[in-house]
């Protein structure tokens, strides 16, 4: 099977997989595996200062000479918020931690402050990062001008047509569109209320119609079928998270790990509980609570501080009742093996469905 096609052109891989950007989870060691093995490696840095950003770029080229990603979020943040209710959030988790034996340490409004993309592009624009991912939105015109005058290509995250026509517009070089199957955070970004929830198998050929940019699939693509029926609804490669969430280079601890494997598929639900914006994960009791106390979240980027120091406690000590564990609905069937061993086994068995319809196509002529 030939593999070459637009996004392996544009991208400069072999293999049109990208393995998504999963900020918590994806490491420097996780990347470079991906790109050393053909598809794209991708760093995710959203939220992050230009400080750290840097450092995990340095990483990655001393791991990898090979093309890879920088994932960024491009959301506006929200000048004024309710301060009553991040008050009264406050009060509830500083309740909620100490009866689990929890240390909390609730942020202070007047001290907050927050990293955006600005901050970053002239070190991706100087570190020469060969591709830059976004999800939230869209980069303002001058940055987009800027990463593609320095011959950086884009890709960018949509789960609608509407958000598919915006990038195509803004001349995004490839559009993810991220099915309701995804684990983490929806990347909608014409919408404050409920994100569009359109499963991969919709949404793909539909965006495939509608734009002029080739697309890749996420949400769902766990295995060589599961992309190679991607493929068929016009996808010209796929973006794969969930089923890295456990390999070697994965820094989830053991807990969470094992809890991701196990995890029915009706666990992985979407909230707003834990950042403020919809995102699909493994339900716990940290998330039940906080919709139990009937109280407001706050806008994403608020209701993350508010709940980050319990969730960094949880992930410290493993405890999964209280980390967040951002998951998709095929996540369970990840498995524990290098990252590079996953991917092979994905061409693989890529390959092998594709011969399989080959042969079921002749068996019915
Ligand atoms: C743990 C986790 C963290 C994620 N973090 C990011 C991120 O930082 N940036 C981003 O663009 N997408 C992020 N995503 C979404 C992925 O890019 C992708 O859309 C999704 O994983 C695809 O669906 P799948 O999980 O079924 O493979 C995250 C997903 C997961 C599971």
């Amino acid at each position: 099977m030939k593999w070459h096609n637009k996004v392996t052109s544009l991208l400069n891989i072999t293999y049109p997989v990208v393995q998504a950007p999963m900020l918590g989870i994806t490491t420097p060691e996780m990347v470079a595996a991906i790109s050393n093995a053909g598809g794209l490696g991708s760093l995710p840095v959203g939220g992050l200062n230009a400080d750290q950003t840097l450092s995990l770029i340095r990483a990655v080229k001393a791991l990898t000479n090979k093309p890879f990603a920088v994932n960024l979020f491009v959301h506006p943040i929200p000048s004024q918020i309710d301060q009553q209710a991040f008050s009264d959030m406050q009060q509830f988790l500083t309740g909620f931690a100490s009866e689990n034996e929890i240390a909390y340490m609730p942020p202070v409004y007047d001290m907050l402050k927050f990293n955006t993309y600005h901050q970053q592009i002239e070190l991706l624009i100087s570190e020469k990062i060969p591709v830059v991912s976004f999800t939230f939105g869209i980069p303002d015109d001058e940055f987009i001008a800027a990463l593609k005058n320095r011959g950086s290509r884009l890709i960018g995250t949509a789960t609608c047509v509407e958000e598919a026509l915006l990038l195509d517009n803004k001349f995004v070089d490839v559009i993810t569109a991220q099915g309701s199957e995804a684990g983490g955070h929806r990347g909608t970004f014409i919408t404050e209320g409920l994100p569009p929830m359109i499963g991969t198998m919709s949404l793909v050929p539909q965006i495939v119609d509608a734009i002029r940019r080739p697309v890749l699939a996420a949400g769902g693509i766990c295995d060589g079928s599961t992309m190679m029926a991607a493929m068929m609804l016009g996808a010209q490669g796929v973006q794969v998270g969930s089923a890295f969430l456990v390999c070697h280079e994965s820094s989830a601890p053991n807990a969470h790990k094992h809890r991701i494997q196990n995890a029915p598929a009706r666990d992985a639900i979407l909230t707003k509980n834990f950042s403020g914006r919809w995102a699909r994960g493994i339900e716990n009791k940290l998330m039940r609570a906080i919709s139990a106390s009937g109280l407001p979240t706050l806008p994403y980027p608020y209701q993350q501080s508010l709940t980050a120091s319990i969730r960094s406690f949880a992930q410290q000590n493993d405890l999964t009742d209280f980390a967040t564990m951002w998951a998709g609905q095929s996540a369970s069937k990840a498995v524990r093996k290098p990252a590079a061993a996953i991917f092979q086994g994905l061409i693989e068995q890529a390959q092998t469905s594709f011969e399989q319809i080959e042969k079921h196509v002749q068996v019915r002529d």
